[in-house]
């Protein structure tokens, strides 16, 4: 009986280690295949959005690499999202962050909101949690009204994006959205080309 168990157990998690590396495998094609336009030569900054903000909340780390590269184009000051209270990064989190999105329960915030009229463009990004926005994201665009301002919304995450960008369009009060952008997290040796997607985009605005 319990060999009987122990099979079964065993063929599920090769089962599962199967299904994660088809997985891993679709999404290295994926971004193989996205990113290769923007392999070519450096591409120059050439667009005037005035005075630029960046929010954005940052976990662990990929999107502050996002905002930062569009700071260095654009010269715009960066105003970080942060919780009154750390969120940790264990895996407990996950569920913890799946209930508070399922009850709207979002955490409190540090800080005061940006004063938006003081901007022309104003970039907002967070990274994808469960398809969505991260929840101090939903937390700020609770409390934000962005005045009739250019507003530009953009991601990043492993995969998937999910609802993250109608969500946002639903929730942004007042924004006058222009294109958005995600970004998947991607390895080292795609840099320069995620630096080409960003300078091209920002172009494109
Ligand atoms: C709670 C949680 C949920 C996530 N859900 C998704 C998801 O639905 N889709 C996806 O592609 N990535 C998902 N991710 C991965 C993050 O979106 C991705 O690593 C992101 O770039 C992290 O940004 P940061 O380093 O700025 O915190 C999730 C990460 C966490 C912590």
């Amino acid at each position: 009986m319990f060999k009987f168990i122990g099979l079964i157990i065993l063929g599920a998690a090769l089962l599962g280690l199967i299904a994660g590396g088809v997985h891993l495998y679709k999404v290295a094609a994926r971004n193989k295949k996205e990113m290769a336009p923007y392999a070519g030569s450096r591409a120059v900054y050439s667009n005037q959005l005035g005075k630029v903000l960046v929010v954005y909340y940052s976990l662990s780390g990929h999107t502050r690499e996002i905002a930062e590269k569009i700071q260095a184009q654009t010269g715009a000051e960066l105003y970080e999202i942060k919780t009154a209270e750390p969120i940790g990064r264990n895996w407990t989190m996950y569920l913890a962050v799946r209930q508070q999105l399922k009850k709207g329960n979002y955490p409190l915030l540090d800080g005061e909101l940006p004063d938006f009229a003081a901007y022309d463009t104003v970039f907002v990004g967070a990274p994808v949690w469960w398809y969505t926005m991260a929840t101090p994201l939903w937390s700020f665009l609770k409390e934000a009204d962005f005045q009739g301002i250019k507003v530009v919304p953009f991601s990043t995450q492993g995969s998937n994006y999910g609802a993250f960008f109608e969500d946002f369009a639903a929730h942004a009060r007042n924004a006058r959205l222009l294109k958005s952008a995600s970004f998947n997290n991607l390895p080292e040796k795609y840099d320069s080309a995620v630096d080409n997607k960003v300078i091209e985009w920002l172009n494109s605005l």
